[in-house]
């Protein structure tokens, strides 16, 4: 092991330099060179790269968002779209030309630093004989096989700041606040951020929510005297008898899961407001939840997801994601974390189809909403 890559890929996550930093420093004790591709696969397939070096780029990491060598969340390089000059349009698998890339510039191993898209593209590339080691992002918490994924813990700090921001407000004018928040197919940072803030009403993907249960939960907390309710909508929340809230369809027949999601909270407020008469106010909080400076729990997990990536890649364990499981760091092979979604270049985005760890009904997180009298929309 003498040369290494890294790579950021996917929408970004606090935590991402804390994890660059650890695989730089432990690459360093050990005597081990470190490159950074620009901008996720788009760099690998450009032949983009940067030395990685604690004297000069990759210090003063530990406390920084988003990602020194920058991410890409448009870019399949097994299904590639490419413009040719007269404007006709085809898409290519260039993952030869990667793997020639990373051949040429000798890196003993590629660590992929991204969701369970990007993790889909280190399994296909690992079939291709190169060794990739993945390491799991996304403020979504949705990777497959792991516990907690760095950027998560940060996100759900950050709404749950949001929620009890507007407790106040709402408490103050009698009004119902509703938080949407992010999360694409899982409920995770919903669920997280409503229990942490003390929400009375989340909706959350796993669990298509009845308007009917919202507003029989608002009566009855009026009826209690609170004159206010706050909900918590994951952008991926679905109605009972209707469908994801999409705010924009960008597919570009790549195979990428360029759907934007957005809009669910406008959808729930008016239909709150209307069902109750009483003032209902929409806050969606965006992309605050992913910049900024990760949180002393997502620093802790990224430097340990960093250091076991570095140490996988010495021991010559390869084609696996670094998992946080049962408060261990381990590993588990990208077979099993992209499930069933097998065909190579297919599906490659964070889609509904891929492999993705959504809640479990018997999950602690939902006995807890249970308990508290918290309404999930069922
Ligand atoms: O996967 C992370 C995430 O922030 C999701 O929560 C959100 O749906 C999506 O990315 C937004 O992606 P984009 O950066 O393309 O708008």
């Amino acid at each position: 092991m003498k040369k290494v890559a890294i790579l950021t890929n996917g929408g970004d996550a606090p935590g991402l330099n804390a994890v660059i930093r650890a695989i730089v420093k432990t690459a360093r004790t050990n005597g081990v060179e470190c490159y950074g591709y620009i901008e996720g696969y788009k760099g690998l397939l450009e032949n983009n790269y940067v030395k990685l070096d604690l004297a000069t780029n990759a210090s003063g990491l530990l406390h920084k968002g988003g990602t020194i060598i920058g991410t890409s969340n448009s870019t399949n390089v097994f299904n590639y779209k490419v413009v040719n000059e007269d404007g006709s349009v085809e898409f290519k698998d260039l993952s030869d030309k990667c793997v020639e890339n990373i051949k040429n510039a000798g890196f003993d191993c590629v660590f992929a630093l991204g969701g369970d898209g990007t993790q889909k593209s280190s399994r296909d590339f690992s079939l291709k004989g190169v060794n990739f080691i993945g390491v799991p992002k996304t403020i979504d918490n949705d990777v497959a096989h792991t516990d907690t994924t760095f950027g998560y813990n940060t996100a759900v700090s950050v709404a749950t700041e949001a929620i009890d921001r507007l407790h106040t407000t709402a408490e103050s004018h009698h009004r119902v606040m509703v938080l949407e928040v992010m999360g694409r197919y899982a409920g995770w940072i919903a669920l997280e951020s409503a229990i942490a803030g003390g929400a009375d009403v989340a909706l959350i993907p796993e669990i298509p929510y009845d308007i009917n249960k919202v507003v029989e939960k608002i009566n009855e907390r009026r009826n209690r005297g609170k004159e206010f309710t706050i909900v918590v909508t994951s952008e991926g929340a679905i109605p009972k008898d209707g469908e994801m809230v999409v705010k924009k369809n960008l597919d570009d027949g790549s195979g990428l899961d360029n759907i934007r999601l957005g809009g669910i909270g406008e959808k729930v407020a008016n239909d709150i407001e209307a069902l109750t008469g009483m003032v209902t106010r929409n806050t969606v909080l965006g992309y605050v939840q992913r910049g900024g400076t990760p949180s002393a729990f997502d620093r802790i997990l990224s430097t340990k997801y960093g250091t076991k990536a570095m140490e996988l890649a010495l021991e010559g364990i390869f084609n696996v994601l670094v998992t946080y499981k049962d408060g261990k760091m381990g590993y588990v092979s990208l077979e099993d974390v992209v499930g069933n979604n097998k065909v190579v270049g297919a599906a490659s985005g964070n889609t509904k189809e891929s492999n993705i760890r959504k809640i479990k009904m018997d999950d602690d997180l939902v006995r807890v909403a249970r308990d508290l009298g918290m309404c999930l929309g069922d």
